[in-house]
């Protein structure tokens, strides 16, 4: 065995690999993206997420220097893209939006001729990634004979070709059934096991909240949040409530401070916070105002709801 010096820039631990800084990009009166701050960890899997035309895509053309920026400055591995691009821009894989694919072509055509404008054809890595995104067994059909889902996997392994050390893929689970995103995420894992950083955004929050190290959300154009997954959902549950009387128990929770957002569900469960967030304190409370509750019992936040939470309060255009 001979020992192997790991190649580029040495990144500390904890170091950004992605930064973006007041990244602001104006398209005539719309502010898309508008000062924006990012730090995206080595080994991360950022999630940006966003509602429609909050921003995302823009942000990522502006991350891979596709787009100029309006203002603001983005810095892929310690290095400013505006004056470093050509040096760190290559060590980026990206996938945005729709991937570009020869229709014509076969998918494993679309590598080679990928590969060659690289500048070095390796049918040996082209071997690797179509075992990666699992489309050995298509690689000699035409693409224009592909699913959405296998088109989308094609492009996740044309961003794969140069082994970069960012993956950046806006919504790479777009057109993928439930079996394809198991194994989008579970290649996601293992890339990031490898110590690649990797920065998608999605609108399939349930995955995010299974796979994400740390999500921002972004919502007309500004960052709204950036914090890990289960901090965003952390202690922001409720209590769902049966019992007997529930119109007239609900109706006394919301004359109480903590219990003014209480509300019922269809099936008669009264949903609500307790006071000082604690399950004991609402149960007394019941008990003592004579409301003894059939059952009590937390139900926590999921990331899409509080996703909602986030981006809908004030979020009006
Ligand atoms: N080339 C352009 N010219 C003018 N406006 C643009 C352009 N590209 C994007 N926009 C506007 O910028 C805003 C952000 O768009 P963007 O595509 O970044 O949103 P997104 O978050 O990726 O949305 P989605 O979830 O639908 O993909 C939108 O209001 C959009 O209309
Ligand atoms: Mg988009």
């Amino acid at each position: 065995m001979t020992a192997m010096m790991t190649a580029g820039p040495v990144v500390g631990t904890g170091e950004a690999v992605l930064r973006t800084r007041n990244l602001t990009k104006q398209y005539g009166k719309r502010l898309a993206v508008n000062n924006l701050n990012l730090e995206v960890y080595r080994g991360d899997i950022f999630g940006f997420l966003g509602p429609n035309g909050a921003g995302k895509t823009t942000t990522i053309r502006m991350v891979l220097g596709l787009i100029a920026p309006t203002s603001g400055s983005v810095e892929v591995l310690g290095r400013d893209i505006a004056t470093h691009g050509q040096e760190v821009l290559p060590r980026v894989g990206a996938l945005v939006e729709t991937p570009a694919l020869y229709l014509y072509m076969t998918g494993r055509d679309n590598l080679r001729a990928l590969s060659q404008s690289l500048g070095s054809l390796s049918e040996q890595r082209i071997d690797q990634v179509l075992e990666m995104v699992g489309l050995a067994a298509r690689q000699k059909d035409r693409v224009r004979t592909y699913s959405l889902g296998m088109k989308q996997r094609l492009g996740v392994a044309m961003a794969l070709m140069n082994d970069p050390d960012v993956l950046v893929l806006d919504e790479p689970a777009n057109g993928l059934d439930p079996a394809g995103i198991v194994e989008m995420r579970e290649l996601l894992r293992a890339l990031a096991a490898q110590g690649k950083t990797i920065f998608i955004s999605s609108h399939v929050l349930a995955e995010v909240q299974q796979l994400c190290t740390r999500v921002g959300i972004i919502n007309l154009g500004q960052l709204v949040t950036e914090a890990r997954p289960q901090d965003l959902t952390q202690g922001t549950g409720q209590y769902v409530v049966f019992v007997e009387n529930a119109p007239q128990a609900l109706a006394l929770i919301r004359q109480q401070p903590w219990g003014v957002s209480a509300r019922m569900e269809p099936n008669g469960a009264i949903l609500t916070p307790a006071p000082e967030n604690r399950g004991r304190n609402l149960n007394k409370f019941l008990v003592d105002a004579g409301f003894v509750p059939d059952s009590i019992m937390y139900q926590s936040e999921n990331l899409e709801q509080a996703f909602l939470r986030l981006t809908q309060a004030g979020g009006a255009q």
